[in-house]
C-alpha cells in the first residue's frame, strides 16, 4: 500500500469486528513505532501489546469513546487489542510526548495497510490500566491505542468552524476538517 493511501484512508474506527487480530500483526506494528524518529534519538518510549480477551475486556472499561456525540462500541463491536505506549520519563522530557505523537502515528498508518482500524484513546484511566497490566511505578501511561477490524464508515467533511465530528442515522460517522487553504502558508504568513 502506498503511503498517501494509508494516510487519506486512515480514520479512527470506533466499532469492530468480533475478529482476533493475529500476534504478530500487533508485533509488526509497534516494529513500526519503534522505528518512528526520536528526539536525539534517545527513545524514551516502551509498548505494551494487550490482546488477552479478558484483560481486554477490563481494559475497556478504562477508556473513553467518541467524547463529542453518545457512541460507545458495545461488547463484541469493541477492539480486540490494544498497544499501550509508555513515557520513561527520565530519558528526555524535552521531546517525549513528540516520540510518543510519532510512534503512535506509525501503528495508526501501519494497521491501515493490515486491514485494521485503530483509535487513538487519550481519556483513559491510566492508574487502573497501569495496575492491570502491571506497569512499574517509574513509566508513564501516555496513549492506548485500540485496534480491531473496522466494522463502520468513516467519512471526511471539508469544515471550517464547526469541528465536532457527527454521527448520522445510518450510523456512519462524519469527520470534519479544516481545508488545507485554511492552515497552509506558502512562504509568509499573508499569503
Ligand atoms: C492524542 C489523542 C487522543 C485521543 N483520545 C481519544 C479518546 O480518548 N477517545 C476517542 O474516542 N477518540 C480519541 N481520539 C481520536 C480523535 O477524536 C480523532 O482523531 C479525531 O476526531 C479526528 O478523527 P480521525 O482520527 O478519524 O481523523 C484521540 C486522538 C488523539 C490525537
Amino acid at each position: 500500500m502506498e503511503v498517501s493511501q494509508a494516510i487519506y484512508s486512515r480514520r479512527s474506527i470506533r466499532k469492530f469486528k468480533d475478529q482476533r487480530i493475529p500476534r504478530e500483526d500487533l508485533v509488526e506494528l509497534v516494529e513500526y513505532a519503534r522505528l518512528a524518529p526520536s528526539g536525539m534519538n534517545k527513545q524514551p518510549l516502551e509498548f505494551v501489546i494487550v490482546d488477552e480477551p479478558e484483560l481486554e475486556r477490563e481494559l475497556f472499561n478504562y477508556t473513553n469513546w467518541a467524547g463529542a456525540v453518545d457512541w460507545n462500541p458495545d461488547p463484541g463491536e469493541r477492539p480486540r487489542a490494544y498497544v499501550l505506549v509508555l513515557i520513561n520519563h527520565e530519558v528526555n522530557p524535552a521531546t517525549e510526548n513528540h516520540d510518543a505523537g510519532l510512534a503512535a502515528g506509525n501503528v495508526c498508518l501501519g494497521a491501515v495497510d493490515k486491514g485494521l482500524g485503530t483509535c487513538l484513546l487519550g481519556a483513559i484511566d491510566k492508574k487502573s490500566i497501569k495496575g492491570l497490566v502491571d506497569i512499574p511505578d517509574g513509566l508513564e501511561l501516555d496513549l492506548a491505542i485500540g485496534l480491531g477490524y473496522p466494522d463502520q464508515e468513516v467519512v471526511l467533511e471539508e469544515e471550517t468552524e464547526k469541528l465536532d465530528y457527527w454521527l448520522d442515522e445510518e450510523g456512519v460517522f462524519h469527520v470534519p476538517k479544516k481545508p488545507v487553504d485554511e492552515v497552509l502558508h506558502i512562504n509568509r504568513w499573508e499569503s
